[in-house]
């Protein structure tokens, strides 16, 4: 038999993706370095389709029909590279090695270059949606050339989720553009989870909300606009309890958030390209402030100054407050997405892709961590032009803040107040009261670049370059 596509590395990302592969018509080669892993997912889902299970990775290429294409699941890194190395001396020109982990973008532009010098097509492909989306349908962006997605287009799209009808894959640009779309996916998911535990905060330390009425609470806001897969399953977290303690679980569970590196290259990128991304970095500092665990035992037991957190309302004033959280988590939310959106734009201009951010929202809808209703309305922005400049600036969104915008306020004047830390919500409201400020203090640091290392400022009523002669301090100004 000959297989139409090939899945290298079988733990449960790559043998769920290789199930899905199986069960939608294609013919999977599988090969896992260690062979019981192989075995193991022949005995016990063998019959979700066809497969052809080789021991070696020679045996694997050679059961896989022109052109032949092997999508590597294994760990991102050292490990990576040294499959991507057997298979391309395994393999002919005209085939395709296609990476599906969490591959650094750079590493798939490096890695790119080096494979097509060898007349090979190398794609890296984002996965998104977990192991549950690789079994049932994944958000898939794929990078690489046009010509590698004429043979995995077909592939990809059978076993993608669908949204609206539409399967979640598009060939998103070359080279690295694909593990680009999906690190920005990851710092999106970041700022989502960050803005979704901050709200929670304000409820449980601020209102005094049990996690099971708060669970309630995100269950009911699954009803609006902020219906989407992670408000889901914030709600089932808050509601499960601990058989050990018969305690909510979410108490027992230590509060030091981790992290595999794609919200940091996130930021990282952002940083380099000049892209404030305020909400994904909050959110990455934030699981970095958890995560300290020395500091925060003994500032806890040195007991640092702040007011009681509790903020004691009536059971109306309660309501409302609620009412503001939930605005401002969809007004930090859309500032979020409007930056990540910015970073895509950005990356593309400096690695040269033609990325199309209508078509990334629309495979953002479903399969993917992020998935939202919310997302139909991102890509009809950029569809119809109206977001080409900042998501922020299209109608809808621009009136959806206009009336998020007194909540939000209030949220992050009363969490400071009450000494409860919102930093994306807080950042993200200071993004957008600095986009819309007419002037901002940068002229002042403009004036003390000048004066202290004669970096020159630009004048507002004529071209060029200025340079004040500044008095030295403490001497006579020195005339021109
Ligand atoms: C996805 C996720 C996934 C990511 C996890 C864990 O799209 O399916 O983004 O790729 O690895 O969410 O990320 P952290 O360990 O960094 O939180």
């Amino acid at each position: 038999a000959i297989a139409n596509i090939g899945v290298v590395g079988l733990a449960a990302m790559g043998s769920n993706l290789a199930r899905n592969l199986a069960r939608h018509g294609n013919t999977v080669a599988l090969y896992n370095r260690h062979y019981d892993r192989t075995e193991k997912l022949m005995s016990e889902h063998g019959n979700d389709g066809k497969f052809i299970p080789s021991k070696t990775i020679q045996e694997f290429v050679a059961s896989l029909a022109k052109p032949r294409t092997a999508i590597i699941m294994v760990k991102a890194g050292a490990a990576t590279d040294a499959v991507i190395e057997e298979l391309a001396d395994a393999m002919e020109p005209g085939d395709i090695i296609v990476d599906g982990g969490n591959s650094y973008f750079m590493d798939t532009i490096r890695r790119e270059k080096d494979i097509r010098a060898r007349g090979l097509h190398y794609v890296g492909c984002g996965v998104s949606g977990g192991e549950e989306g690789a079994l049932n349908g994944p958000s898939l962006m794929p990078g690489g050339t046009e010509e590698s997605w004429k043979t995995l287009g077909p592939i990809l799209k059978s076993i993608a989720a669908v949204a609206e009808g539409e399967p979640c894959v598009t060939h998103i640009g070359e080279n690295g553009a694909g593990h680009f779309v999906k690190m920005v996916h990851n710092g999106i998911e970041y700022s989502d989870m960050q803005l979704i535990a901050e709200s929670y905060d304000l409820m449980r330390r601020g209102l005094g909300m049990s996690p099971v009425e708060i669970g309630d609470m995100f269950e009911e806001w699954n009803k609006t606009e902020l219906n989407s897969y992670l408000i889901e399953i914030t709600s089932e977290v808050l509601h499960q309890v601990d058989k050990k303690t018969g305690k909510p679980l979410v108490d027992v569970i230590v509060d030091q958030a981790g992290m595999k590196g794609t919200g940091t290259w996130t930021v990282q990128t952002a940083l380099s390209l000049g892209v404030p991304v305020t909400g994904i970095a909050e959110a990455v500092f934030s699981r970095g402030l958890s995560g300290q665990e020395a500091q925060r035992a003994e500032a806890d037991k040195v007991g640092l100054a702040g007011p009681d957190t509790a903020m004691n309302l009536s059971a109306e004033e309660r309501k409302a407050f609620i009412e503001d959280i939930r605005h401002a988590l969809y007004a930090s939310k859309i500032v979020a997405y409007a930056q990540g959106f910015d970073e895509i734009n950005a990356g593309a201009k400096e690695y040269g892709w033609k990325i199309d951010q209508a078509a990334v929202a629309r495979i953002w809808r479903g399969g993917c961590i992020i998935r939202a209703q919310f997302l139909n309305v991102v890509s009809d922005a950029f569809e119809s032009g109206q977001a080409d400049v900042s998501l922020l600036l299209a109608p809808y969104f621009k009136e959806a803040i206009e009336q998020a915008e007194e909540s939000w306020r209030r949220v992050v004047a009363q969490a400071s107040l009450k000494g409860l830390p919102v930093p994306a919500f807080a950042s993200s409201l200071s993004y957008y009261d600095g986009l819309r400020s007419k002037r901002l203090p940068a002229a002042l640091i403009q004036g003390q670049r000048d004066l202290f290392g004669a970096h020159t400022y630009g004048r507002v009523d004529a071209p060029g370059a200025f340079h004040t002669l500044w008095a030295e301090p403490g001497r006579p100004e020195i005339e021109a």
